[in-house]
């Protein structure tokens, strides 16, 4: 660990600042940044990397390398972190925006941003006495409600299983009065689906993939099919009264996006069939989720297939790499009526402050927020309070695989209630 700071800081600031190369869940390198505060206990915070990254999302590592991070943060941006007062989220996210001096954080990297701006977020909650969630929910007016749906994915595909679907992310949507409910819900999904494969492919070796969904060597339809028989079999066991368990999907759409095609393994779309393809899956199974159906620049097709879907039956209809937690780009996507819902990822955009906008104006715009994980995690828990604070209506991240249950079991320590 090292630490910059020497001067004699203020009760309820920063006395110094640490960073850390860390490893996530495929044993790549990521930061935890640590907050030291005068007279009490320091706060940490870790930052998670995605693989089907957005275009659009800010620089992850400068030059690609934690250790460049490392001495840019340590060169420029530490020094200017000492002795500022906690409390005041957004003058320290303005402080690493100007540290950096580059429009999408690649002097600092993102990810170095993101474990700063929550290890700050920690430190300031704990002064005011707050858990994170209560503390987000505050700055925000967020009403205590029910705890978020899990967004979890059960079967993995495209750029996060090798061998498996071309569509990346297979999810049971699940939706509870509490968050009991919701793990135990999801869990029993995630098992029923693991028989099925081990029925339909008893010699085959069946695994799991980036994000604890499993892999095996099927294909979309039949990827499908058994997710949602999976989904009505939960719902209907009797076990979870007042839960709603419902399949959906993240087509990760720009994974798929060559050549002006969506290219499957089994189909290859025009655009407009894209937008029809998804229009059909959504009707065929009742799908309550539904994440990057179309590429990331297409907004006009994203409006077309939020469109056809209104009222209360309609999906979420999720823009991830569309809007890559940009306020900018989400202006833009409310102004075209390009989706209904956003995903937010913190080191999209690489600060708490900005992440916070977007919940805002998806908000005023009557759009629901689905607060997300990465396929690389760590086994931080911040998520489980981003998602209670924000009111989101779902929280993505995974069903199983540690750095995944880290989020779930924190969601019912918040939602839990007393001990019994
Ligand atoms: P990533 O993917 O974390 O690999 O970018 C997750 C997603 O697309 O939602
Ligand atoms: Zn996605």
């Amino acid at each position: 660990m090292s630490a910059v700071g020497t001067s004699q800081p203020k009760p309820g600031s920063i006395e110094k600042v640490g960073l850390r190369k860390i490893y996530d869940s495929r044993g790549n390198g990521t930061v935890e940044a640590t907050i030291f505060v005068s007279g009490g206990h320091p706060f940490h915070a870790s930052c998670p990397s995605g693989a089907s990254t957005g275009a659009h999302e800010v620089t992850a590592f400068p030059e690609g390398s934690v250790e460049r991070g490392l001495e840019n943060a340590h060169a420029r941006v530490l020094p200017h972190l000492t002795g500022l007062p906690l409390g005041d989220q957004s003058a320290f996210d303005r402080v690493l925006k100007e540290r950096d001096g580059t429009p999408n954080f690649s002097f600092l990297g993102g990810n170095f941003a993101t474990a700063l701006s929550l290890a700050y977020a920690r430190a300031s909650a704990a002064a005011s006495r707050r858990e994170l969630w209560e503390q987000v929910a505050l700055e925000l007016g967020t009403p205590r409600g029910a705890p978020p749906a899990l967004v979890g994915n059960v079967i993995n595909g495209g750029v996060h299983a090798v061998g498996g679907p071309s569509i990346q992310e297979f999810i049971a949507f699940v939706q509870a009065p509490e968050p009991r409910s919701v793990v135990e819900a999801a869990v029993m999904v995630h098992r029923e689906i693991g028989q099925e494969l081990r029925r339909r492919f008893p010699s085959t070796a069946l695994g799991r993939g980036d994000e604890g969904g499993w892999v095996a060597p099927t294909d979309d339809d039949t990827a499908l099919s058994i997710l949602a028989e999976a989904c009505h079999k939960v719902q209907d066991s009797g076990k979870f009264p007042g839960t709603s368990v419902r399949p959906g999907l993240d087509l990760a759409a720009s994974e798929l996006f060559r050549e002006g095609h969506y290219q499957y393994q089994k189909r290859r779309l025009t655009p407009s069939e894209q937008v029809r393809y998804v229009a059909d899956l959504i009707e065929k199974f009742d799908l309550a989720y539904v994440e990057d159906p179309l590429e990331e620049e297409d907004f006009q097709g994203f409006a077309e297939l939020t469109g056809m879907f209104s009222g209360r039956k309609a999906p979420h209809i999720v823009g991830d790499d569309l809007y890559t937690t940009s306020p900018e780009r989400l202006k833009r996507g409310i102004r075209e009526r390009a989706s209904n819902s956003i995903l937010l990822k913190v080191n999209q955009v690489g600060t708490l402050s900005d992440t916070l906008e977007a919940v805002r104006l998806a908000r005023a715009a009557g759009w629901s927020t689905i607060a997300s994980h990465r396929s690389g995690e760590t086994t931080d828990n911040w998520l489980a309070h981003l998602a209670t604070g924000f009111g989101s209506a779902g929280i993505k991240c995974g069903v199983l695989g540690g750095e995944r249950v880290a989020k779930l079991n924190e969601l019912l320590r918040i939602g839990g209630g007393a001990f019994p």
